[in-house]
């Protein structure tokens, strides 16, 4: 950039590489005060903690798993088994940088652009640092309908973290999300997958009492939170299949 600059003017020269600069400046920008949730889903930019040059190996357990996933596909369809090499990836480092990227790359052979395209597209690979306990909010319409706004509002609360981000303390990353299949029970949320799963039929109170008991290390039990119902029962009682069901022949001509 240059300035040219008389008493009543100011000229500036930007040059292709100024533009880019603040192009890409105007980009974060827009992204972060709008898209909060998805931009780091749509590029990758180097950072301290995500560039291509921090190594990463897969370790010898998830070397044992990958030998046995790659023995499931057909030569000349290992890159079958990118989205469970992904998946492994995130579960060794907490989340996906480009480092495991490019290794899922080099062990399948494919070119990294391929890798890049399924790891942004699908959600459920987080491309940055997450917290222990990833809170996923369901604001689907059925979750809507029964105020999940509610909901986004109780745990970002608890939570002391916005959607998108993570908390102070690492301990949470809370998003939103598209349905999560548990409509019937909705509104609901998931708190990571393996130990937490779905907690279903959630109320502002409920969805606290959960979160506090996560920040004490206790696991909350899952489930429906907030009715007696077992699993998707309808919430004020059964309509259908409300006796036993008759047995074999029911129904069926007795010379038969
Ligand atoms: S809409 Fe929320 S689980 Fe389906």
């Amino acid at each position: 950039m240059q300035t040219l600059y008389s008493p009543n003017t100011l000229i500036i020269y930007l040059t292709s590489r100024d533009f880019n600069l603040i192009a890409r400046m105007l980009e974060d920008y827009i992204l972060q005060a709008f898209l909060p949730q998805i931009n780091y889903l749509l590029y990758h930019r180097d950072s301290e903690v995500d560039n291509p040059s921090i190594p990463f190996e897969f370790n010898e357990a998830n070397k044992k798993r990958i030998e046995a996933l790659l023995k499931i596909y057909p030569e000349g369809h290992k890159r079958g088994a990118m989205i469970p090499l992904l998946d492994l990836a995130q579960r060794q480092h907490g989340w996906l940088p480009i480092s495991a990227m490019h290794k899922v790359a080099e062990i399948l052979n494919v070119p990294r652009m391929r890798v890049y395209e399924v790891a942004t597209f699908y959600t459920m690979f987080n491309r940055r640092p997450m917290g222990k306990y990833h809170v996923q909010i369901c604001t689907c319409t059925p979750c809507w309908l029964r105020d999940s706004d509610s909901i986004v509002e109780a745990v970002t609360k608890a939570t002391n973290c916005k959607v998108g981000e993570m908390s102070a303390d690492k301990l949470f990353t809370v998003s939103e999300v598209e349905c999560l299949g548990a409509c019937a029970n909705a509104p609901m949320f998931q708190v990571n997958d393996d130990y937490y799963n779905y907690n279903e039929d959630l109320t502002p109170e409920t969805a606290t009492t959960i979160i506090n008991a996560l920040k004490k290390g206790e696991r909350p039990p899952p489930g429906p939170q907030n009715s007696p119902r077992f699993a998707a029962d309808p919430a004020s009682g059964l309509t259908s299949l409300t006796s036993p069901p008759p047995g074999p022949g029911f129904g069926v001509r007795s010379d038969l």
